[in-house]
């Protein structure tokens, strides 16, 4: 399996984990010789419930006993998409109440970005340095680090890039500007959250020149900063909102709100604004559905606020320069990314999985299902430590 692996199936990187999975429970992963190992990433933010979820797994079977695909998005009704939309605006403010469904993050971010310019009839759009926001040519003409896209230009022309967290940069939203796009939390850039009422100031000049507000909560949102999605911290709503990742449970899915106003324009001029085979996939929906439920029905999400604080509280060592991030994202910044391979490496080792982000290489990702128990937080971090300790 390993050498198929390396010959048959395409690598992003030279130097993969290599993890050759068996089956994975709750927040543990198992590999093939059933070493079990802590899972402290969640798949990338993925798997808010953990690895095979009994509710999601019954949600999934029922639905594969129905039906699998059976049109394209938005043609039929089908009761999994209809429900999961529905849930989603039951559970957000006015006026975010209509769901466009589709399959991935980053095509998500395209809906979004067709939208603002759809909308205003203006071209500009602003984005943060260090953003990430996806790997397709729109989303990644909004990310915000050079280096990973010079390889791909031309990417979309006018756009404009401000620091995040920085006021004075508001001054490059004009009345040129379609919409501004941001992470609720900069990920990739290192877990780094808006402060000092940013978002409420990016918000009013946002108003002020009738420029959208697209918020991107696809690593954040689905309860990981305590409220379902990150931007209820920050007393900010935005125009459009863009989901994926834990919204799934561990399916791949991608979606973005909006009022009805905005979204109904997709219908014409140009009718068929955004299409999508297979958006709303009703075993995705279903599995969507699932896990939305159980977030929102359960106290996961306050908890989420306690285990950051324990997590906070095990994770002080002297080669630990910081802790950043909310709630269950959470990154640790070592002195150098020399010390943050190391950690990362020798913790799966020794049976705890771990991380890295995007643009910043001395952060450690912590991103753990949000069902991880105390003990299970208390195990990982002494590993942390002891690793730490054996560097030291
Ligand atoms: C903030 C953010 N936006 C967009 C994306 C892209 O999502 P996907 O990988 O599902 O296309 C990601 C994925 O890491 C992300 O973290």
């Amino acid at each position: 399996m390993r050498s198929d692996f390396y010959k048959y199936q395409t690598q992003t990187t030279p130097h993969p984990l290599a993890m050759e999975v068996s089956h994975a429970k709750g927040s543990y992963i198992f590999d093939t010789n059933n070493k079990a190992y802590l899972d402290f990433v969640a798949g990338v933010s993925a798997t808010p419930l953990g690895h095979n979820h009994p509710k999601i797994i019954n949600a999934i079977k029922a639905q594969l006993d129905k039906y699998l695909h059976v049109m394209v998005y938005g043609e039929y009704i089908q009761k999994p998409a209809v429900e999961l939309a529905k849930l989603l605006a039951k559970n957000l403010p006015h006026p975010l109440e209509s769901t466009y469904l589709v399959n991935s993050g980053t095509e998500a971010i395209e809906g979004a970005l067709k939208l603002v310019k759809r909308a205003t009839g203006r071209s500009e759009i602003i984005s943060a340095k260090d953003a990430y926001h996806g790997n397709t040519m729109g989303s990644m003409s909004v990310m915000g680090y050079e280096e990973r896209k010079q390889a791909f230009r031309p990417l979309l022309p006018d756009i404009r890039f401000i620091n995040f967290n920085n006021e004075e940069d508001l001054t490059k939203i004009t009345s040129k500007t379609a919409g501004v796009i941001l992470e609720t939390i900069q990920g990739g850039a290192g877990f780094i959250e808006p402060k000092n009422g940013y978002l409420e100031k990016v918000r009013k000049r946002c108003n002020e020149v009738g420029a959208l507000l697209i918020l991107d909560e696809i690593q954040p949102g689905i309860g990981r900063t305590g409220k379902l999605f990150g931007f209820e911290n920050y007393n900010c709503i935005p125009d459009i909102l863009v989901m994926g990742k834990g919204l799934g449970g561990g399916m791949p899915i991608g979606a973005f709100t909006a009022s009805s106003k905005l979204m109904n324009l997709l219908q014409d001029n140009p009718k068929l604004g955004h299409i999508t085979t297979f958006g709303g996939h009703p075993v995705i929906a279903a599995s969507a559905l699932a896990t939305l439920r159980e977030i929102t029905e359960s106290d996961l999400m306050a908890q989420t606020l306690e285990k950051e604080q324990l997590f906070r509280k095990l994770l002080v060592h002297p080669l630990i320069e910081d802790v950043r991030g909310k709630g269950l994202m959470l990154a640790i910044i070592t002195p150098s990314a020399h010390i943050t391979n190391s950690v990362i490496l020798q913790c799966q080792d020794e049976g705890l999985i771990l991380f890295w982000l995007l643009f910043e290489p001395r952060a450690i990702r912590i991103t753990p299902p949000l069902t991880i128990s105390n003990d299970e937080i208390t195990k990982g971090c002494s590993i942390i430590i002891d690793i730490l300790n054996k560097i030291q």
